[in-house]
């Protein structure tokens, strides 16, 4: 892991690969550039002139050997209009500023964005933010990529400059909660992008028992134990399956003995083909992204470690395979779950939801304080809302508007839809007491109407993660692949729920 530490003092004095300093619109440099550009020679005073760089948002061009420096580079990194800027747009330039340099070579770097302003931003939220950016944005996933790539130099380390010593502390927290909230949330995006035939249910049970900490507790059923402990509806998807399904419980105590837990619950689902009901072939190969909602989950357990978190939780994953074999269970089967509750399958596709009731009602006899769920539940979720924001539902408000806070200030956001009474109308069933498919309107508010009946009066919000947990393209934080969204956001939301 890259070490990232925080400093203060002036460019022209650092003694490192690259110095990295923002440029804002119109060619202006801030109080640290202007210090470098008086203390040095005429170079970036002469480089500025010549309208090679605007300072547009994004831009980025290295300067050698200023003279008058002991840096090998000097970064000029475009950071636009100031008025504009936001702590995702410090993430997005710091993400990018690591990549480039890690490419050029520079293994230990000075960077001096936390001198912009952001509207309503700490100085320690923006160090977080630029840590963050860091640590998330020079994530990859190459492992199998066995053959030998270039011999390059690895980024080493991150100096994160700040104006004035009186910060240094602050800076110094913000920074260890950037560390915990990136392992957590790279820890999510390792365990999604490993392929289906690695990412077992026995490998997700495995990771989660991996996890340690004094106040953690994890138990791995395997299927014998989840038999007898009676969670039918998750056998019922597991029986087209050849591997083994596991219910995981995992048990946080950080928090004041006897407060009731936040319980969090998580679809393991480790590849999705649809079972009978199968999808089509176009992008199959991307269900094996389908656990996302149990990486989100175990990451957030990570951080929680990590940050020795001062909070109950408690998590909950139901994980299986979704597949055609000779058992596998059948449009028409009717499953009674857990709860006792009876589901007419007409749908195996929306499989989702079927495990997902064993988990909730799991959790909802636990008497927690609140329950969160994450899911990449419906592909009507990701029309509605695309790559931009989770689907957000629930019974509870102040879960909720807590999450949208969240949300808004990691980035990682959640968008709330309704969950009017009305659209319990849709699963209603003939013949069992509700269907596990909806029809074609509001697909991704019937999946939590579903849901809802398992939660009995525990306040509960539900994060459908299906646009969000992976990017394909990639984003300003994430290569190509799962994102680790839902960690960010539950993070903050359970640091500012207890603090
Ligand atoms: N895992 C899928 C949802 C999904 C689809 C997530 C595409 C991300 C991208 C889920 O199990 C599923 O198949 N849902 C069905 C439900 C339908 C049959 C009611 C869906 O959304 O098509
Ligand atoms: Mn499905
Ligand atoms: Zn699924």
């Amino acid at each position: 892991m890259i070490e990232i530490d925080v400093k203060a003092g002036g460019a022209h004095k650092q003694r490192n690969d690259a110095v990295v300093l923002p440029l804002l619109d119109g060619r202006k440099l801030t109080e640290s550039g202007r210090d470098l550009q008086e203390a040095t020679g005429k170079e970036i005073g002469s480089f500025l002139r010549k309208f090679d760089l605007s300072g547009a948002f994004g831009e980025t061009r290295t300067l050698y050997d200023v003279e008058g420096t002991y840096s090998q580079r000097v970064l000029l990194a475009g950071a636009g209009d100031e008025k504009k800027l936001t702590l995702q747009k410090l993430r997005a330039l710091s993400s990018k500023t690591a990549r480039k340099l890690e490419k050029s070579g520079a293994r230990d770097i000075s960077i001096y964005f936390p001198e912009l302003n952001v509207k309503g931003a700490t100085l320690a939220d923006k160090v977080q933010a630029i840590a963050e950016g860091v640590w998330l944005g020079v994530y990859t996933f190459d492992k199998y990529q066995t053959e030998k790539k270039e011999n390059k130099r690895a980024l080493r380390s991150v100096t994160i400059m700040i104006p004035s010593r009186r910060d240094l502390g602050d800076a110094e927290e913000a920074i260890k909660v950037a560390r915990a909230v990136s392992l957590g949330t790279n820890f999510a995006r390792d365990l999604a992008n490993e392929p289906g035939n690695v990412c077992t249910p026995e490998f997700l049970g495995d990771q989660a028992a991996g996890l340690k900490h004094k106040k953690l507790k994890v138990t791995v059923m395997d299927k014998k134990a989840i038999e007898k402990a009676g969670f039918t509806a998750l056998l019922a998807v597991n029986q087209g399956s050849a591997k083994e399904p596991r219910f995981i419980v995992l048990e946080y105590n950080g928090g004041k003995k006897g407060d009731a837990p936040v319980a969090l619950v998580g679809k393991g689902l480790t590849f999705d083909a649809g079972g009978i009901s199968i999808k089509p072939g176009q992008a199959m190969d991307e269900m094996k992204f389908d656990m996302c909602g149990s990486a989100a989950v175990l990451g957030i357990f990570k951080t929680a470690t990590e940050l020795n978190l001062e909070s109950n939780l408690l998590g909950v994953i139901p994980s299986t395979e979704n597949l055609l074999g000779a058992a596998a269970y059948k449009p028409g089967d009717i499953v009674t779950t857990y709860k006792g509750l009876t589901i007419e399958v007409l749908n195996t596709d929306a499989e989702g939801r079927i495990i997902l009731s064993d988990a909730l009602a799991y959790a909802a006899e636990k008497k927690p304080a609140e329950i969160i769920d994450f899911a990449t539940l419906t592909g009507a979720c990701v029309i509605a809302l695309g790559a931009q924001a989770t689907g957000l539902m629930g019974t509870s408000e102040k879960v909720k508007k807590g999450l949208k806070r969240s949300g808004d200030h990691t980035h990682d956001r959640v968008w709330e839809l309704p969950m009017y009474e009305e659209y319990q109308e849709q699963i209603k069933s003939k013949i069992a007491d509700i269907r596990n498919i909806g029809g074609r309107e509001a697909g991704t508010i019937t999946a939590a109407c579903f849901l809802s009946r398992f939660v009995d009066d525990v306040p509960w919000a539900h994060l459908d993660i299906a646009g969000t947990a992976w990017d394909m393209k990639g984003t300003d934080i994430s290569p190509v692949g799962a994102t680790g969204a839902g960690v960010r956001v539950v993070v903050d939301y359970l640091l500012n729920r207890d603090g």
